[in-house]
């Protein structure tokens, strides 16, 4: 087994033992249409949540440069990208049931082909399932801040997080983040800069302008109404 490879299942084993995870797993209220999309829809849109290795040229059915969306939320932006996006493949995770659901309710309204869902930790699809320098784009939008001193732990992005999504972005790939949290950009500037891994694409070393293509999220209107400003951070695998 590959030295990298061996630190990573250490280091998830770790992660597992002690419980830390980016997301606490919600009930929330399911409407009746999303559950009729997750057993309706799961099978043309999902692949099953377990250990299996990804092979996405089977999954998507064909072979074209792929965008991870992490945490989709609703899924809002996800469909509004792959529907932008045709020459794509787009694959989403999100492990809230009622998001997944409004995501593939969207989806079939936007005949999409291009997308593909995973409901399991991102952590484990990324360090498990998917082989390394796969992903052409890796977007993460709005994650959760876990604003208190005592959950800093459970922010996706960490020195790990950053060097497992470096092995499977293929260089030249870029990382794209946004928040509304200011201290979450603060952080996700220094994790990021610190990384030997990833060239920051903004002109000015910090913040790059709101992308064109980057379709507002309901969290994102929360965050404007609070009067939050958004964050925008790029990065190019070298
Ligand atoms: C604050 S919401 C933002 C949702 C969406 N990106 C948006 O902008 O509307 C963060 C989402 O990330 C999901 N999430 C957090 N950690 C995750 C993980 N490790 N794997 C998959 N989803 C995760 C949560 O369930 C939640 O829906």
């Amino acid at each position: 087994m590959p030295p990298q490879w061996q630190e990573q299942q250490r280091y998830h084993a770790a992660m597992e033992r002690r419980g830390i995870r980016s997301f606490v797993q919600r009930a929330g209220r399911i409407t009746e249409g999303q559950r009729r999309a997750l057993a309706e829809l799961w099978p043309r849109y999902g692949i099953e949540a377990g250990e299996e290795p990804i092979d996405l040229e089977t999954a998507f059915g064909r072979r074209a440069p792929v965008t991870l969306e992490i945490g989709f939320g609703d899924g809002e932006s996800t469909v509004a990208l792959a529907g932008q996006h045709p020459e794509g493949n787009l694959l989403g995770i999100e492990v809230h049931p009622p998001g997944v659901g409004h995501c593939l309710l969207l989806a079939e309204r936007a005949a999409l082909t291009n997308l593909r869902v995973i409901s399991q930790d991102a952590i484990e699809v990324l360090a498990r399932r998917l082989p390394d320098a796969c992903l052409d784009e890796v977007l993460l939008y709005f994650p959760d801040p876990w604003p208190k001193k005592r959950h800093h732990k459970r922010r996706i992005v960490q020195p790990e997080f950053v060097a497992l999504l470096a092995r499977k972005l293929a260089p030249g790939g870029v990382f794209r983040l946004a928040t509304d949290w200011a201290p979450y950009a603060e952080h996700m500037l220094e994790v990021m800069s610190a990384s030997a891994d990833f060239e920051n694409l903004s002109p000015s070393g910090d913040w790059v302008e709101r992308p064109s293509s980057r379709p507002i999220t309901r969290f994102e209107r929360r965050g404007g109404r609070l009067g939050h400003v958004v964050r925008d951070l790029a990065f190019r695998r070298r």
